[in-house]
């Protein structure tokens, strides 16, 4: 069965949900308050960079199955399904999430729900608010207790949105209802066989807290593990490949380096501890504190390796910073580590200069008062040290030998663990990196 819904929020999950949904088949709204970029989206234009999405945009425009709108009255009359798909931001004043444009999206909606619908949240938010939203809605819609909501969380990577929405290794349905359950199964069915696991808001919510938690976790192990090694002259890159073998710990992100950043995992965490708190669990998750301090003094570290490389001063130096996004293939720079350092050794008296594949755009918007460059070489160009910050193909896939006649001096800090030490040593490279000898 083919529904017709709409998809409220049109940011990065909300985008791909419904140029993922139209895909499958169904009629598909997607809404947002910023007119401009509703007119874009309407023009097939992507503001995001995210692998096979604008092919899927432009075909589900064409198809005439996706439309986009500023209306909720249109979306109310239009959908059966209301996808909420608003983003929940750390805070401004603290380490809790800001569930404000979620709680505007259902205000604005639900006045014109006259008639029964289900409405299913995937942003991810303090569990609890599923409970809240409902009360709302049924209080706030015409159509009563005939407006069901479900908490349905999202798990998808940038950089891999279209695979891991249209191919999910599971589907969590947070439901009151048997009704909602069977609207959402059907909603999915097109994806085929995916293991679905059917439970009630309040758990809904905690998977994905728990998810991105346990993943921050794992990051933050390994790099407290490159601390260890840094202290112990040992070497983190071959430790992660001898646990990785034990299938009980898993390879997978085991990357030790720079760390973690981007719009989910760092304030996911501090967002689930705040929550917590708030519930009497706190310390249950005190260790969450341990995971983010651990995260951000790799960054610290950076600098610092950095400066020690430059003979102690940022004064008078240039410094090739090879990275902005948060990680590679995106162009998405919140929280992201490299820029981080770039804006810390720019503040010291630095003379950065930045190169993304993608990211440049933003890092402009976000950071004007760094310097940038249009290519890696460029940026390399008369640099006292280069840190390879986010690990981009063509960052990993650099030699001793493309840089060493544009360099003032031969230092590196490979942040990610992409690069072979001991060619860059040979080459005549003071090569640091974290947690390798
Ligand atoms: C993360 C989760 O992986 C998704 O499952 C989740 O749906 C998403 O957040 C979300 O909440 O929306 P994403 O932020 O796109 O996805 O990025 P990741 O691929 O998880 O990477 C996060 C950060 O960890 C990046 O800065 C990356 O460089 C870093 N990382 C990753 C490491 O430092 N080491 C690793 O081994 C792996």
């Amino acid at each position: 069965m083919r529904y017709r819904m709409t998809v409220i929020g049109t940011g990065y999950l909300g985008i791909t949900h419904a140029a993922c949904m139209a895909e499958l088949g169904h009629q598909v709204l997607g809404l947002d308050i910023d007119a401009d970029r509703v007119r874009r989206l309407g023009d097939g234009e992507l503001p995001i960079h995210e692998e096979g999405l604008a092919e899927l945009l432009r075909r589900g425009l064409a198809s005439g199955r996706l439309r986009f709108t500023t209306d909720y009255r249109e979306a109310a009359d239009f959908g059966d399904v209301h996808f909420l798909c608003l983003g929940t931001p750390q805070r401004k004043d603290g380490p809790a999430a800001d569930v404000s444009q979620l709680d505007a999206a259902v205000d604005a909606l639900a006045p014109h729900l006259t008639r029964p619908c289900l409405v299913v949240g995937k942003s991810t938010v303090p569990v609890g608010t599923a409970a809240r939203l409902a009360d709302r809605l049924r209080t706030l819609a015409p159509a009563g207790e005939d407006v069901d909501l479900a908490w349905n969380p999202e798990f998808l990577r940038e950089g891999h949105a279209v695979r891991d929405t249209l191919a999910p290794d599971r589907v969590v349905l947070g439901v009151r209802t048997d009704r909602a359950e069977r609207t959402l199964r059907e909603v999915y069915a097109p994806l085929g066989e995916v293991p679905v696991v059917v439970t009630d808001h309040a758990t809904a919510e905690l998977v994905k807290a728990a998810a991105n938690a346990f993943l921050a976790t794992k990051i933050s192990y390994i790099n407290a593990m490159a601390e260890v090694c840094e202290a112990a002259d040992a070497d983190v890159v071959r430790l992660a490949e001898a646990l990785s073998y034990d299938d009980r710990i898993g390879g997978r992100f085991l990357r030790a380096g720079l760390g973690f950043g981007g719009g989910c995992l760092p304030k996911d965490i501090r967002a689930f501890r705040a929550r917590a708190d708030e519930l009497g669990a706190g310390r249950a998750l005190s260790f969450l504190g341990d995971v983010d301090a651990i995260n951000l003094r790799r960054r610290a570290r950076v600098v610092e390796l950095a400066r020690e490389l430059v003979g102690g001063s940022f004064e008078g130096r240039r410094i090739a910073v090879l990275g902005a996004a948060f990680k590679p293939d995106s162009d998405d720079i919140r929280d992201s580590p490299a820029l981080d350092v770039a804006a810390a050794i720019g503040a010291r008296g630095g003379a950065v200069a930045v190169y993304d594949p993608a990211a440049l755009d933003n890092a402009r918007k976000a950071y004007p008062e760094l310097g940038y460059a249009t290519s890696a070489t460029e940026a390399a160009r008369g640099a006292h040290a280069v840190l390879l910050l986010t690990e981009w193909r063509e960052f990993a896939e650099l030699t001793p030998g493309r840089l060493e006649p544009l360099v003032a001096a031969r230092n590196l800090v490979d942040g990610r663990n992409v690069l072979d030490p001991a060619g860059w040593r040979a080459a005549g490279w003071n090569y640091r990196s974290l947690g390798r000898r």
